[in-house]
């Protein structure tokens, strides 16, 4: 589903109130978060989708990886997880089924959070995914309405997912852009969350389905801030500019580009081809981290320094055209 359609169905329905809710329906934050006690809350999130790789073990790591990114994002340790699982028995054999679980489980292993049961249904396509639950100590957690004009912006990872596996669906990916967009969306967020959370950070999200635009929009706005985004900076996988050029391009870009053009800024010479890029929508994409100015050389060394090194400083916070992107 586009970027509009969730609020256009809660649309007039009634959301429940509780005071110990610190991010619930309405919030365009990236996890629910329940407040247990003083010194501890809840996060909980749920993803699951059809394959994006062809190898079913690298798709049930991917899966984890996209599930678990939700709680990094918000500064919290992942615990427990349930398995969702849509299976077409008459198309498939149980066997590749169990690869995907094994994908899945090693990645949970890695991550250390513990696998509790789930849910199976037969389905004329398959998905899987995982609803997740983590813990955060209330006053470290992170949303997307803490950043602050003066902040710096640093991105993990890469953009061009959702670009290169439309390409390769097409047979015109490279094996080697294949391999590398790959072994990104099977990376957890772990250690670049773990390295954030020794920083001051202020707010953080992670870039997904709505592509580094909408996810970038949504912290702009509910943070009541402006972004200023150098385009020549932002880290783009290998030869994701050919296929997008070639317009290898998956129709989720395009709702994206549709929905968020409005916020977006930019100058008569940044490619379009780039901008487009943008607004493609990534699987377990990078967190998108806003901190002071002082701490961003700092933090992106120390990312770099321990096995990050896509991680780039991006652009920087502004108090002038409060939700608008702007692309230099
Ligand atoms: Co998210
Ligand atoms: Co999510």
């Amino acid at each position: 589903m586009g970027p509009g359609d969730l609020s256009e169905a809660l649309c007039g329905l009634q959301l429940p109130f509780d005071p110990r809710v610190i991010c619930g329906m309405e919030s365009l934050d990236d996890a629910g978060v329940y407040r247990l006690r003083d010194d501890l809350a809840l996060i909980q999130t749920i993803d699951y989708f059809t394959p994006i790789v062809d190898d079913p073990y690298a798709f049930g790591q991917i899966a984890v990886a996209n599930a678990l990114s939700d709680v990094y994002t918000m500064a919290g340790r992942p615990l427990t997880a349930l398995n969702i699982v849509c299976f077409p028995l008459k198309l498939l054999d149980i066997s590749y089924l169990r690869e995907i679980l094994k994908g899945g489980l090693d990645k949970m292993a890695e991550a250390e959070v513990i696998l509790l049961g789930g849910h199976t249904v037969e389905d004329a396509e398959l998905k899987y995914g995982l609803a997740v639950t983590g813990i955060v100590h209330p006053d470290q957690l992170l949303m997307n309405s803490g950043a602050r004009a003066g902040d710096k912006l640093i991105l993990t990872k890469p953009l061009g997912t959702g670009i290169i596996n439309t390409a390769h669906k097409a047979a015109m990916a490279s094996d080697k852009a294949v391999r590398i967009v790959t072994e990104s969306m099977s990376s957890l967020n772990r250690k670049a969350s773990e390295i954030m959370c020794r920083y001051t950070a202020h707010a953080c999200t992670d870039i997904t389905g709505f592509g580094f635009i909408g996810h970038a929009a949504n912290l702009a706005r509910n943070s009541k801030v402006g972004f200023i985004i150098h385009a020549e900076q932002i880290p783009l996988f290998p030869e994701v500019t050919d296929y997008a050029k070639m317009g290898l391009c998956p129709g989720g870009l395009f709702r994206n580009k549709e929905f968020y053009s409005g916020i977006l800024r930019f100058e008569k010479h940044i490619d379009t081809t780039i901008v487009d890029i943008f607004f493609d929508p990534q699987t377990s994409g990078g967190l998108l981290i806003a901190l002071p100015e002082k701490q961003a050389e700092p933090l992106l060394d120390h990312l770099h320094r321990e096995g990050i090194p896509d991680a780039a400083l991006i652009g920087e916070i502004v108090e002038e055209h409060p939700g608008i992107i702007q692309i230099v």
